[in-house]
């Protein structure tokens, strides 16, 4: 029996097109990924990409920090971490910023090792889609099999239709 790991990283607080909210986007797509794996039978954990230093809660001031970690390339820290070795897939979650990835992001993936893993990414977005992300997520989990990716608007990811597209997208996803 295949061993999972939903690793991502996602901000609640105020955002684009939702408003104020509690639970980030990605972590909604994340929740719905464990869901669906553990009806499925399989064996899953989570960890999230929690930053050591916390993002603004406003949009705005948001956005001016995630520009100025891009700007000077940085590779902000996060709380803990986690041991892959035990699993033999990892879902891997984030939201599009500025038609990358997070700066934290890179940090986390550079950390780890991904050499024969199952590596399946997955973002939110508010109209860029995935960007070239998954090639690029894919291309840092060196020797992973990388599988196709999904890329699901934060709004919908919210709504039930956005769970009905992980629950179809994980059905066509070796795990
Ligand atoms: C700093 C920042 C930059 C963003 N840049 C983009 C972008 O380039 N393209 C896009 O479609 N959405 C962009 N968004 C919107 C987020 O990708 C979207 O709201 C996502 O669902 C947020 O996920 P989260 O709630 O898990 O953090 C940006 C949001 C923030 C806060």
């Amino acid at each position: 029996m295949s061993k999972a790991l939903v690793i991502f990283f996602s901000r609640a607080d105020e955002n684009y097109n939702v408003g104020q909210v509690e639970v980030g986007n990605t972590e909604i797509f994340a929740n719905n990924i464990v869901e669906k794996l553990k009806a499925d039978g399989v064996e899953v954990d989570t960890f999230k990409i929690v930053p050591q230093n916390p993002y603004p809660a406003g949009y705005d001031d948001c956005v001016a920090q995630a520009t100025s970690e891009r700007q000077m390339d940085e590779r902000p820290e996060y709380v803990g971490d986690v041991d892959l070795a035990p699993y033999d897939t990892i879902f891997f979650g984030y939201p599009i910023w500025w038609g990358d990835m997070p700066m934290i992001v890179y940090n986390f993936l550079e950390k780890h090792v991904f050499t024969g893993k199952n590596f399946v990414p997955f973002c939110t977005h508010e109209g860029s889609g995935e960007s070239g992300t998954f090639a690029t997520a894919g291309g840092l989990a060196v020797g992973a099999n990388v599988e196709a990716g999904l890329a699901i608007q934060g709004k919908l990811a919210r709504q039930e239709g956005g769970k009905k597209q992980v629950n179809y997208w994980i059905d066509q996803t070796r795990v």
